[in-house]
């Protein structure tokens, strides 16, 4: 991971070129031309050009009540419809939408019409169960088409989702439930993982115990496996019973272009988790569009995003973008590396895939896998069906860049290194394949239309070469709107005065001296990146000082991880002596699973270390620079005289 940045530049190559949707670097500079000179001309222009809607929309961008936003304000639409029904309507209803694969490698493909069908369905099973336009409605299931049907469901008629990733704790779900004011949670009985049954309704009911969350009037289940559940009489439903009778139309909720579409709760330097809110007209226009130029989407295409519903790519790159544009795409449920690490090779090789979109911790853990198990490398499959391939989450190392362009892409296929995040709805800076130079572990140049910049503390540009505060200077489309129940928050965490109205993305980044292309440099606050998933370090602390037995002070800080790219690394202060050896890894293990039961697995920090006290200056202050050249394993260098206490360096040296 020492390598930063390659010199090398990857030309796109004629076959990616030829028949692009954006065809050749003039293409894409045009395409940025027209943005810059009509802005709001430009977004109005694909707005229609992308999206059925029922109302045209007059306005364009709405900026009288700043950082708030609006964009077609005027106009309705249907989230579902544009994903589902025009299709059908345009005779395509046979087409494949989803290709699912179950964890135990067994298939289903669901045509637009089923897919339509089970929508509307479901659609009416809430109605019918007093769900209504602007109500929550907590998903918490495993990656299935029913997963995709109960958002677009949600959406079909105007109530608002809010997925929770399947990995997270209870009490994390219940803190969800109760920000969102849900009125209904919909889950599965277990999700099937790695050969393993995993329990969800289980933790659903959990959450839900002692009428922690009165807000919710029903629970319905889908029944993946044959697992018992404890059932609650007159709150809990199967799925198949609910739908069962049920008409398979119903008229879509045509909703304002403002109208939230979803909740997604994200991690934040301070505070617990807040709850981003995303629109509905600009948010599926970024979806649709980006999912058309970024991956150059065609209808001959099978396109696989293996990223999970609960988190945003799922939410844009699965439910959204590619069924708004008619596309086939794969659904897949299990893990990497399960029955083996060879799985994904498989998967591209058993289902033609053309477009492969994953992150790079997993690319560098099946780097590692194939270094140590052969026959699971990629040449021993057929991969030549794959065209495009796409990288996403953290940055991509360009050792990982060039195993995956080698051996994955045979050395044709172009490397989509997507940026952006929760709160921008989909990639803000991004090659696009069939016009973009590419140089490993660059995400290149700005999505045609997006600001996005560099500037010092003062919102002041810095000169190529320099490093500085990633903004995005223009409102788009597809931002963030607002946190759920705190403007606020929004407000100060996006829109810093001292930032001249521009939107922080919380990235530090660099422009290259010569062509100006962006790399990331890490997060500027105290939000950790593990394996893709983002962690607030305060929301670990907080976790573990919960602990009021055992702990009482922690400090977190992330540490480089070859795998994981970022590693949680806590600092920890028990109310009783410190200890060594044998004790001392079994305390590790039991804050281990104090953390996984408070927040959930991810959250698990994989280095503890013990000390009398933490590294504090004599006004009482944390060190945390200076705990994150420990956990690096690095000698400190920094000034120690400020320290309350030099002694303790000693004793965090021990990592458990
Ligand atoms: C943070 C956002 C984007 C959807 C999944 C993560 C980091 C994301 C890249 C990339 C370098 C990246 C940033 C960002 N990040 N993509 N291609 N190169 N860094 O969404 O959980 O909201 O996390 O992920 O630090 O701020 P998220």
């Amino acid at each position: 991971m020492s390598d930063k940045i390659s010199d090398k530049i990857y030309n796109p190559p004629a076959a990616a070129v030829q028949g692009a949707h954006v065809s050749g670097m003039a293409a894409y500079e045009a395409l940025c031309k027209e943005a810059e000179t009509d802005y709001a001309g430009y977004w109005a222009r694909q707005a229609r050009e992308l999206l059925s809607w029922k109302q045209p929309f007059t306005q364009v961008l709405n900026e009288s009540d700043a950082p708030f936003f609006k964009w077609f304000e005027d106009g309705r639409l249907n989230v579902s419809y544009n994903c589902l029904d025009r299709h059908v309507e345009a005779g395509r209803g046979e087409r494949v939408a989803i290709i699912f694969e179950a964890d135990d490698g067994s298939v289903t493909r669901v045509t637009y019409a089923e897919l339509l069908a089970r929508t509307a369905q479901l659609a009416n099973a809430l109605k019918a169960r007093g769900v209504k336009k602007g109500d929550r409605v907590v998903i918490y299931m495993p990656m299935s088409v029913e997963g995709v049907v109960a958002m677009q469901a949600c959406a079909r008629i105007g109530a608002t989702h809010s997925v929770v990733f399947g990995g997270f704790s209870a009490q994390s779900l219940r803190d969800r439930v109760q920000d969102a004011g849900a009125v209904m949670v919909l889950t599965a009985n277990e999700q099937a993982r790695g050969g393993k049954s995993l329990p969800l309704k289980a933790i659903v009911d959990d959450a839900l115990a002692d009428n922690s969350c009165p807000t919710i009037r029903s629970v319905i289940v889908y029944k993946r496996t044959g697992g018992q559940i404890a059932w609650v009489d007159g709150r809990d439903e199967w799925l198949h019973d609910a739908v069962a009778g049920q008409a398979a139309s119903c008229e879509p909720e045509w909703v304002e272009a403002e109208h939230p579409l979803f909740l997604l709760y994200t991690s934040g330097s301070t505070g617990k988790p807040k709850g981003v809110q995303h629109s509905t007209g600009g948010y599926l226009l970024h979806a649709a569009l980006t999912t058309k130029w970024t991956f150059d989407l065609k209808d001959s295409d099978i396109f696989w995003c293996t990223a999970d519903i609960g988190w945003v790519t799922g939410h844009t790159y699965i439910t959204y973008g590619p069924l708004a544009l008619g596309g086939t795409e794969i659904v897949f449920e299990g893990i990497p590396t399960f029955p083996d690490a060879g799985r994904f090779w498989q998967m591209i090789q058993k289902h033609q895939v053309t477009i492969f979109y994953t992150a790079p911790t997993a690319i560098r853990s099946l780097i590692k896998a194939a270094e140590t198990n052969e026959a699971v490398h990629p040449k021993n499959y057929d991969l030549s069906s794959l065209r495009l391939l796409g990288s996403v989450g953290e940055p991509i190392n360009p050792a990982a860049w060039e195993w995956y362009h080698q051996h994955v892409g045979g050395g044709r296929c172009p490397i989509v290194d997507t940026f952006w995040q929760t709160e921008t709805g989909g990639h803000m800076i991004t090659p696009l394949p069939g016009a973009t130079p590419l140089v490993p572990g660059s995400c290149t140049l700005p999505f045609p239309g997006i600001t996005a910049a560099i500037v010092d503390e003062t919102g002041n540009d810095v000169p190529n070469g320099q490093g500085g505060i990633l903004v995005v200077k223009k409102p788009w489309p597809s931002m963030i709107r607002t946190i759920w129940g705190d403007p606020e928050r929004f407000k100060k965490s996006y829109y810093p005065p001292e930032l001249k109205g521009y939107y922080l993305a919380g990235d530090g980044a660099i422009r290259d001296a010569d062509n100006g292309y962006f790399t990331i440099t890490g997060r500027i606050d105290d939000v950790l990146n593990v394996s893709g998933h983002r962690m607030g370090t305060m929301e670990i602390e907080s976790a573990l000082v919960s602990c009021t037995d055992l702990v009482a002070e922690a400090a977190v800080v992330g540490r480089p991880d070859d795998t994981t790219g970022e590693a949680i690394c806590a600092f920890v202060v028990l109310k009783r002596p410190r200890p060594s050896g044998d004790e001392a890894k079994a305390i590790a293990k039991q804050l281990r699973d104090w953390v996984a039961k408070e927040i959930g697995p991810i959250a698990k920090p994989k280095d503890i270390r013990f000390g009398d006290n933490l590294p504090k200056t004599r006004s009482g202050k944390i060190m945390r620079r200076l705990l994150r050249s420990v956990a690096k394993g690095e000698s400190v260098t920094q000034d120690t005289s400020t320290l309350e206490n030099p002694a303790i360096l000693e004793q965090l040296g021990q990592a458990y």
